[in-house]
């Protein structure tokens, strides 16, 4: 899809941003809002480690502090032939923030796999049990 190739391409470019000094491994995210507006994310690290930023997560965070609380799909991409899905703290907010959206998955050779949240994290916890 067209659409789908212009957030993987975003996903790419945030890529570059990276800031990750310490595992030298590079994501980037783009994040496709009902507005039509991509949010672009890249993980950013820093010297205590544990406070790393994944790219999944600045990408949803900057949407959602721009307001936005509806979204369409979101890309990951990495310099990995295995190609790169989210951790398990990105499923939860990609659950929590953005539902059952596409995830798809992409590395600089323009391969490319389709997963949803929900296949990522089949039995999720969210505010339904609250
Ligand atoms: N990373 C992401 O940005 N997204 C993921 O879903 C997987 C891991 C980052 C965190 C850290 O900066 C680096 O990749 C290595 O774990």
């Amino acid at each position: 899809m067209p659409d789908d190739n212009a957030l993987i391409a975003a996903a790419r470019a945030a890529r570059e941003k990276s800031v990750s000094p310490y595992s030298n491994f590079k994501v980037g995210a783009a994040l496709r809002a009902k507005s039509g507006k991509i949010y672009q994310g890249c993980n950013i690290e820093n010297a205590t480690l544990g406070l790393t930023l994944c790219a999944e997560r600045v990408a949803i965070f900057k949407a959602i502090s721009e307001g936005e609380r509806e979204f369409e799909a979101i890309a990951v991409s990495c310099d990995t032939d295995t190609l790169t899905p989210p951790c398990g703290p990105c499923r939860q907010i990609i659950w929590e923030f953005c539902g059952e959206i596409p995830v798809i998955l992409s590395n600089l050779n323009n391969k490319v796999e389709h997963e949803t949240a929900r296949t990522l994290l089949p039995r999720p916890f969210d505010r339904s049990f609250l």
